[in-house]
């Protein structure tokens, strides 16, 4: 087992200069306090930045050294990369975006770009200087999109994990970057790619597909040859921690002190990084609304409002404290009395011992980010509530938010919703508090971080797994030298071929897939070995398949088997098969036509086909399961079968599959090469169908009951030909 190297912007403590010494203090933010209690495991190694600009060789070097026994290993950022690449492209670019504040300011900086690059680069130097065979490396947060894709270039069997902490924002927000696909290509290089939330995970799936040219399959995504999975994980805490501290004796004291000066109020709190995604002025108007609308709370709480700072040589960053203590001081003036003070605002951090107290005491914990990709504090503050009492109000935009469903759910653009809230919270009784409380802190203590980092290995582990088995299902050099041994040494041979998505290339146009003549001279070579049947295998219709291919000497098989033709010989049906059915399909496959621009019906034989290859991504999908709800009933009534295929939905006679009619073909003779290849769905019922001896092969690296795979039309043709050559 090798070591877990974690990779972060930030490191988990940072350096303060004060006259000529260093000192180290704990980091801010989610990030850092999350995986804070982790790391130190084993041989386990944090890289990142210390927080500081530190020149000086020398000087470096003793924050080298002084960081080492805590397994930290530092990347030392100069100043301009500190204001490009952190303040610019992550924090000017990335944070609003995948927060969803486009603004019609925001400017994509060239020079921004360049420094992310270099920057992903510089880390990916610290991360192979210490990297070993077999260790994990586990990349976390925008500022290192492009950090997997860059490990990965150099040490391709790495396994390498990635966690987004910040929301992956919908499609239509992300494809405003310009560097969208470089950004994508990054991330890809990781092994698993790990969110928060579902909406999140879906979210990324989409840009993906869209933007590269990849396939997915539910959530795991192929990428040239390589599987990768993304999914949700979201971030617990170290409930424990909490818990425990609220019975240390220094918590304990402050919170008597906190108790003593405040016994008079119901205290509500807010704990949040300066950060415009929190919230913090929106929420300053809900309280100054409640004082309106409700002046029997004068005199009786107190909004206790903590802001970390954080970020703040980056402009928006600045504006928004200068906005912040304005609004503090407005309602402040407005409401204060000679012994009362409606905020109390503090803008610095504390220690955790504090913000242990403070959770402790407040009544109500007032959480109201416009965006947060978890929030932690939500967690925290419910975790120290060891008397299972108090009332947590919680944004929707907050992830926590899917997992806390106990706590009083708002809008945080919708003021009045907030100030209802706060309502609703101060009078809520005891009993419900303790209800909904126990529920939650539950939920927190099971999904803590341990299990957070458990899950998210295993499911690593598990996809470095399945990578393993589909690489040793390639048809690669070796694979092939072997079958080729096996098929010269047989005597009879049968080898079924799909057409479409197998021996050539899916067209827009259906009629475009035509044959070219190189398929000719492989088709010939193939069917002039005399031990050799060839089986077109095709959901074509018959007409098209003997245009193309009746002057040959394949066998043909139609419509998924609805038409089959030996060679030199007669189409023929399958016997008792009625097509009257299509009278009451038709009529609804043409609705679906009229409200789904760029699908059309194909009409064989037995079957109908709506295809949708043309239509807009996302629409097509959208119609074609719609239509499939639709016909579900329909089709069971009558003996049909409802076959989704490449961008298309067939709509067919149950009796009819290509497993049934390869099998009718391969009981005519005794065969001791038996190959089967295709590209869909449908072509599944054959490797399904045919013993296990046979060499399936399935074009494309999705999941399969072929036994091995290939992964194009292309790596068909050029297998067949080798097959078909002489090995002498
Ligand atoms: N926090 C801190 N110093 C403080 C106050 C709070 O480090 O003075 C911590 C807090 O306990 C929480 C983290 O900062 O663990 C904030 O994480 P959250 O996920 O809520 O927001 P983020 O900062 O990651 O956006
Ligand atoms: C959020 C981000 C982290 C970041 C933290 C503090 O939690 O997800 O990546 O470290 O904020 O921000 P900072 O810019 O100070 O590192």
């Amino acid at each position: 087992m090798g070591k877990t190297i974690i990779v972060s912007n930030r490191l988990p403590v940072k350096i303060i200069q004060e006259n000529d010494k260093y000192s180290y203090t704990p980091s801010e933010g989610g990030l850092a306090t999350g995986l804070g209690s982790i790391y130190q495991e084993g041989d386990n190694l944090w890289i990142g930045w210390p927080g500081l600009e530190v020149t000086d060789p020398a000087q470096q070097k003793e924050v080298i050294d002084e960081l080492k026994p805590l397994r930290l290993l530092p990347v030392f950022l100069d100043q301009e990369e500190i204001k490009e690449y952190y303040e610019g492209f992550s924090n000017e670019i990335l944070w609003p975006i995948f927060h969803y504040y486009a603004s019609i300011f925001t400017t994509y900086q060239q020079s921004n770009w360049d420094f992310y690059q270099q920057v992903n680069n510089k880390f990916k130097e610290a991360v192979l200087s210490v990297a070993e065979p077999g260790d994990t490396i586990w990349i976390h947060d925008y500022q290192l999109l492009l950090l997997p894709g860059m490990i990965r270039a150099e040490q391709a069997d790495l396994t390498i994990g990635f966690f987004l902490h910040i929301p992956f924002p919908s499609y239509e927000m992300f494809r405003l970057i310009p560097w969208r696909t470089e950004l994508l290509e990054g991330m890809a290089g990781a092994d698993l790619v790990g969110f928060h939330t579902y909406d999140d995970v879906q979210h990324f799936l989409n840009a993906a597909t869209r933007i590269l040219p990849v396939n997915s399959h539910s959530n795991i995504i192929s990428i040239n040859d390589r599987q990768i999975v993304a999914e949700a994980f979201p971030l617990g805490i170290d409930n424990q921690k909490f818990a425990g501290l609220t019975k240390t004796p220094e918590v304990q004291e402050q919170i008597d002190l906190l108790k003593e000066n405040f016994k008079d109020y119901k205290v509500i709190l807010s704990v949040d990084r300066l950060d415009y995604s929190k919230g913090i002025l929106q929420r300053l108007q809900a309280i100054e609304l409640l004082l309106e609308l409700h002046p029997e709370y004068i005199g009786k709480i107190v909004i206790y409002m903590i802001v970390v700072p954080s970020r703040d040589t980056v402009p928006q960053y600045k504006k928004l404290r200068d906005e912040i203590d304005k609004r503090v001081g407005n309602i402040n003036s407005l409401y204060r009395t000679m012994d009362w003070t409606p905020i109390l605002y503090f803008y610095r951090s504390f220690a955790v011992e504090t913000i242990s107290a403070l959770y402790s005491m407040a009544h109500i914990g007032l959480v109201t980010p416009m965006r947060d990709g978890m929030n932690l504090v939500s967690k925290e503050y419910v975790a120290s509530r060891v008397q299972n009492n108090g009332v947590l109000i919680l944004s929707e935009m907050a992830g926590a938010s899917k997992e806390l469903l106990d706590a009083i759910i708002v809008n945080p653009n919708n003021i009045g919703d907030i100030t209802r809230a706060i309502v609703k919270a101060l009078s809520m009784p005891e009993s419900e508090q303790k209800h909904r409380m126990a529920q939650m802190r539950e939920l927190v203590s099971k999904f803590n971080v341990y299990h957070w980092v458990k899950i998210y290995m295993e499911k690593l582990k598990e996809v470095k797994q399945m990578q393993m088995t589909m690489k040793s299902r390639h048809v690669d050099q070796q694979v092939a030298d072997k079958i080729k041994i096996r098929y010269d040494e047989a005597k009879k041979r049968i080898l079924f071929l799909d057409y479409d998505g197998t021996l050539v290339g899916f067209q827009t146009n259906i009629n475009q897939a035509s044959p070219d003549e190189k398929l000719y001279q492989l088709i010939e070579s193939l069917t002039a070995d005399e031990k050799n049947e060839v089986v077109l295998i095709s959901g074509r219709d018959h007409q098209k398949l003997d245009e193309w291919f009746g002057h040959t000497n394949v066998h043909m098989i139609s419509e998924h088997g609805a038409w089959q033709k030996s060679k030199n010989q007669q189409w023929k049906s399958i016997r008792g098969l009625n097509d009257l059915w299509k009278a009451d399909i038709l009529p609804i496959l043409h609705t679906y036509v009229d409200r789904t621009p760029g699908s059309f019906i194909e009409e064989k034989s037995f079957s109908l086909v709506w295809h949708y290859r043309k239509a807009q991504k996302g629409l097509g999908e959208l119609r074609a399961n719609e239509l499939i709800n639709n016909l579900v009933y329909l089709t069971k009534d009558r003996g049909l079968q409802l076959l989704p295929g490449n961008k298309v939905i067939e709509i067919k006679n149950i009796e009819v599959n290509k497993g049934k009619a390869a099998l009718s073909r391969l009981y005519l003779e005794d065969y001791d090469f038996v190959f089967a290849v295709g590209d869909d769905h449908t072509d599944e019922d054959i490797f399904k169908s045919l013993p296990e001896a046979a060499y399936t092969v399935k074009v494309g690296s999705t999941v399969s009951t072929a036994r091995f795979y290939v992964r194009n039309p292309e790596e068909v043709r050029s297998f067949l030909t080798k097959l078909s050559g002489s090995t002498k």
